[in-house]
């Protein structure tokens, strides 16, 4: 926080947003008309869930950044494991994960539910490795958050974590008409936007400090150059708020903005040779017809 708030431009990571509320926000932004990644992501994994767990054939599921594992549940509810089989949720929202894994128990007594809570970017050294075959699934478009050479690490990372025989399904999104971007970062109920601000409340609570939200205004729009949905905070004043826990005083001056996330939206070539590079080999490619959206498989072989 120190150093993002004290960067020129001002920037904060985007995991700060995931609080409960924030998480509870993002479960309500998936069902708005305009926020189309979810449905468009749904009706692949829908289509193509029976074929996705044939290729990968897993004995346990782990999901990076696993959220509400709405989306999870149409490839669990089709997942017929041939002995023990463990699905594992990995999030930093630790009370979302908390109540999804109760709800996954009593859902699918069938299957161990092993949540793991923790920060993804801190590494994965804590995360265990399940006996037998493991799909790894990081979907959401979740990577799009992440800065390029940041994309590159992680998904290197987990195919370095992978055994020979697993998978990794990524769910990304593609690059597409801008006022179809646009509107699902500017959806007409204001979802986005509280979720945007609610990041200055969890700096508040976490950090004793004393933003006013209503100082703050959201800004979503595309950059066309950098194929990426830029998500700011812009300061409505000459301001200045102070952080108890770090004894910081952060000057903003008005129309001053923070950036709080980038959603970055690829090109399929670009998706293939990140997990090539990243010693995987792409065994499906799915793509959305009408709004572009990808999920690929990869395996190590
Ligand atoms: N996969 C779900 C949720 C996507 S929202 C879907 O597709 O709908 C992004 C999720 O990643 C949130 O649940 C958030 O809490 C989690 N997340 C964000 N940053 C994280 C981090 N650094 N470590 C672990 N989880 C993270
Ligand atoms: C979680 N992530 C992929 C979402 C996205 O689209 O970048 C978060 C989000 N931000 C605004 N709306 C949704």
């Amino acid at each position: 926080m120190r150093q993002g708030l004290t960067a020129s431009p001002k920037v904060l990571h985007p995991k700060y947003f995931y609080d409960e509320r924030g998480s509870t926000l993002f479960d309500q932004i998936c069902d708005t008309p305009e926020y189309y990644p979810t449905r468009v992501e749904s009706e692949l994994l829908s289509a193509h869930a029976a074929e996705i767990l044939a290729l990968a054939s897993p004995d346990n599921i782990l999901e990076l950044g696993s959220g509400a594992s709405r989306k999870s549940r149409l490839l669990l509810d089709r997942w017929q494991p041939s002995g023990d089989a463990t699905y594992l949720p990995f999030d930093v929202s630790e009370e979302m994960l908390g109540s999804v894994a109760a709800d996954l128990e009593k859902e699918y007594p069938h299957l161990a539910i092993h949540g793991l809570a923790g920060d993804y970017t801190a590494g994965l050294d804590h995360v265990p490795d399940p006996l037998g075959r493991t799909l790894w699934m990081f979907i959401g478009s979740t990577l799009g958050n992440f800065e390029p050479a940041e994309a590159s690490a992680f998904v290197s990372e987990i195919a370095g974590r992978m055994d020979r025989g697993d998978s990794f399904l990524l769910g990304t999104d593609l690059h597409k008409d801008e006022a179809v971007l646009e509107r699902a970062y500017n959806d007409a109920q204001g979802l986005t936007a509280d979720f945007n601000l609610n990041v200055l409340a969890v700096i508040n609570r976490e950090l004793q400090a004393n933003f006013q939200l209503d100082r703050f205004s959201h800004l979503a729009y595309y950059c066309e150059g950098r194929r990426r949905i830029e998500m700011h905070l812009v300061s409505e004043a000459d301001q200045q708020v102070y952080l108890e826990a770090l004894d910081l005083t952060v000057a903003f001056s008005a129309g001053e903005r923070i950036r709080t996330e980038i959603s970055r939206k690829f090109l399929t070539g670009e998706i293939r040779e990140m997990l090539e590079d990243a010693g995987l080999t792409v065994t499906r490619s799915l793509v959305h017809e009408s709004f572009p959206f990808a999920l690929t498989l990869a395996t190590k072989t």
